[in-house]
């Protein structure tokens, strides 16, 4: 990828905050409510025991210390330790439910340096790669509902997600979308989603927050999980 095709990533990130403006939404709050398809509710409240949350999340740097913008960008401090911003979010929701977590990692090492991984996650999207992931749930049958979470990627679902929905069967399962983002909100990947899953029953009200807006996100999350039923 060239310089030219990431300054157009920022440039179109910032026409999508200049457009919510002028429409008056917030730019930057979370609980978003997608224009998927699905119910915006689940029929019941959530069994801690049968709910998984599951999320990809990249980090930049593992080390709090002298952090470049980029590494603060894609990052946020909890207690001295270094979390992705969608790690943070998974971290929140499962504190808030008490579900168990799974986290959806690559076989192959990503690269930290940011430039390198969106040259990476940009050649990876336009060869419609299917990048190998390190392990596969191991108990799915277990849990009926699953939080899906993932950072937005040149203005899609990082690859490895794809491999992460492609290799498990969700059919029957409630599916609850939640994504960070530096200013394209959730793109189309709630619908991307739906199609995809077909057989489950993906919730319309997602959630997303801007990678800027992390320090908010306790209470936002919190909000949202509320108003999920
Ligand atoms: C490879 C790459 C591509 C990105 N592309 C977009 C994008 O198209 N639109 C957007 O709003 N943010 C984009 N971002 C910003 C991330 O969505 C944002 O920083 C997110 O909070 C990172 O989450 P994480 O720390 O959990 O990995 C991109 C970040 C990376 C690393």
């Amino acid at each position: 990828m060239t310089s030219t095709t990431r300054r157009k990533f920022l440039s179109l990130a910032g026409a999508t905050l200049a457009g919510a403006g002028a429409a008056g939404c917030s730019i930057i709050s979370g609980g978003d409510t997608s224009s998927g398809s699905g119910p915006s509710k689940i029929d019941r409240p959530l069994d801690k025991t049968r709910t998984l949350v599951t999320y990809f999340s990249v980090p930049e740097t593992d080390s709090p210390d002298n952090m470049t913008e980029d590494e603060e960008n894609s990052t946020h401090i909890v207690d001295g330790k270094v979390l992705g911003n969608t790690q943070y979010v998974a971290q929140i929701i499962e504190n808030r439910t008490g579900a168990d977590v799974f986290r959806i990692e690559t076989a192959e090492d990503l690269p930290l340096d940011h430039d390198t991984l969106e040259d990476l996650a940009l050649e990876q999207q336009e060869a419609n790669e299917r990048p190998k992931l390190k392990a596969l749930i191991p108990n799915l049958q277990e849990y009926d509902t699953v939080f899906i979470g993932y950072p937005i990627w040149w203005y899609d679902l990082p690859m490895p997600v794809y491999t992460f929905l492609e290799e498990h069967d969700f059919s029957g399962k409630n599916i609850i979308l939640f994504g960070t983002h530096g200013g394209n909100r959730l793109g189309e990947t709630v619908e991307a989603i739906t199609e995809k899953l077909s057989d489950s029953t993906v919730i319309s009200n997602a959630f997303t927050i801007s990678r800027d807006d992390m320090d908010n996100s306790e209470a936002e999350v919190s909000e949202w999980l509320d108003s999920l039923g």
